[in-house]
């Protein structure tokens, strides 16, 4: 694909949509919806981790799952904006967006909750995200297990999702010689606007 076919797209989401499902279906990605998220605290340091994409729309953005006492949860309740990057490397692909992050309604963090697996729902409710672990945290998880066994766990108060609304995604697509295309959208307000930069 050439900057010229992204510059084609009125607006970036079916072109996502289109090279989303074309790594989640490339057999060399083992998590292909795996993104990096940045966020910053009050002083302004920056913070890089791996978060997945759970889903997607015009309407919401992108949407994670955490912990919201989480360090990224404390970053995003002082500074709400934030970015994502995808880097798909057998499709030598990058998709960065940058925009405003939200917590989702607690219906719905509730409802993907329930969704999860047993172990996943155990793991969230033992884990105390980015705080140090005392002791050993294989006998946490095991006591946990012995406590909660086939039970119903509920949705922890400090966890759920969070969806970032993009005002700007840009795709990179790699080339020979780097003469890599970039295509960035940025939204005006009232129309998402293509521009092609140099790479
Ligand atoms: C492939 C991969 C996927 C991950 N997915 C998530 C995720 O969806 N949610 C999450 O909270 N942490 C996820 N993590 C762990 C985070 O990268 C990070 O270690 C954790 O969220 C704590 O980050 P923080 O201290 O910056 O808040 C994932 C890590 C990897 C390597």
């Amino acid at each position: 694909m050439k900057a010229s076919d992204i510059l084609s797209y009125s607006d970036p989401w079916t072109l996502f949509s289109q090279w989303y499902a074309e790594a989640q279906s490339n057999p060399s990605l083992r998590e292909p919806t795996a993104m990096i998220l940045a966020t910053s605290d009050q002083t302004g340091q920056p913070s890089a981790r791996t978060v997945l994409l759970k889903k997607f729309s015009p309407q919401q953005g992108f949407v994670f799952f955490t912990n919201y006492d989480s360090n990224k949860g404390h970053d995003l309740a002082v500074n709400p904006k934030a970015a994502l990057l995808f880097y798909w490397d057998p499709l030598f692909r990058q998709i960065k967006m940058e925009g405003v992050v939200e917590k989702i309604s607690r219906e719905e963090s509730e409802k993907y909750w329930n969704s999860r697996p047993f172990d996943s729902r155990l793991a969230g409710t033992v884990s105390k995200q980015s705080q140090p672990v005392i002791g050993s945290l294989d006998k946490i998880y095991d006591e946990a297990k012995n406590l909660w066994d086939n039970k119903e766990i509920p949705c922890p108060e400090n966890w759920g999702g969070f969806a970032l609304k993009p005002s700007m995604i840009e795709f990179w697509v790699g080339h020979k010689f780097r003469l890599h295309d970039r295509v960035r959208f940025t939204h005006s307000g009232l129309a998402w606007v293509p521009q092609q930069l140099y790479p």
